[in-house]
């Protein structure tokens, strides 16, 4: 399964301005996969895109966004929302900052102010190539159809978090977990997922019985 999508991955990895293309000997840069995580969170990759661009010129590295004002950053974050999220980024690169680099393991990132389980993962992974395993809305997705689970979110999670956790290889587990996320914005969509080219339709079992746009279901709120 893993190694299915990680060639459909080398083949059809989204071109994004924070991201390394898989297979080149270039190394991604803790420093922007960790703001373009945060940005990302409850926030497309089409609205985050312009605003990564203007953080990164003002703010090339995180001991430049550390040393930044706060109403500076404040305003160049306004339209993104959630704005507890910019307070957050500003402690964690003054944490980084000091501390003279990001720490590559998920734990050493969990500490960090403001860095959550699903940012430490991601950056774990992505940045340091650590088999951690992310999971997003997109990642919830692609599992609950894969495995056709039944039961609603948010009582599946831990089941969802297992299997992808058992799907995470030990290698290129950072390319695997952006090939997940990809997967599940372009071809595993929340409707009309387009199961005839997906990389995954063989072992897909919510496929197989014919209810992939019905999964995940969700306990009414
Ligand atoms: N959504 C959040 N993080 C992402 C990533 N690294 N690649 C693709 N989509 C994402």
């Amino acid at each position: 399964m893993s190694t299915a999508l990680l060639a459909w991955y080398d083949a059809n990895a989204r071109v994004l301005p924070w991201r390394v293309p898989p297979r080149s000997d270039e190394r991604p840069d803790p420093y922007r996969i960790w703001l373009s995580e945060v940005m990302l969170q409850q926030t497309t990759v089409a609205a985050v895109k312009d605003y990564f661009a203007t953080f990164t010129r003002l703010w090339p590295t995180v001991e430049a966004l550390a040393a930044a004002k706060d109403e500076d950053v404040m305003a160049r974050w306004a339209g993104l929302g959630y704005y507890a999220r910019a307070r957050n980024l500003l402690k964690c690169a003054r944490a980084v900052a000091e501390r003279g680099g990001f720490p590559d393991t998920v734990e050493g990132l969990r500490a960090l102010p403001g860095i959550g389980p699903y940012t430490a993962a991601a950056v774990a992974a992505i940045a340091f190539g650590r088999p951690e395993t992310v999971v997003d809305g997109n990642v919830e997705r692609v599992m609950a159809r894969l495995h056709a689970v039944q039961e609603p979110l948010p009582a599946s999670k831990p089941v969802l978090v297992a299997h992808a956790a058992a799907l995470t290889p030990e290698a290129r587990a950072g390319d695997y977990a952006q090939a997940v996320m990809d997967l599940g914005a372009t071809i595993c969509t929340p409707k009309s997922p387009a199961c005839g080219i997906c990389p995954c339709r063989a072992p897909c079992k919510a496929r197989a019985e014919g209810i992939a746009a019905e999964l995940p279901r969700k306990t009414p709120k």
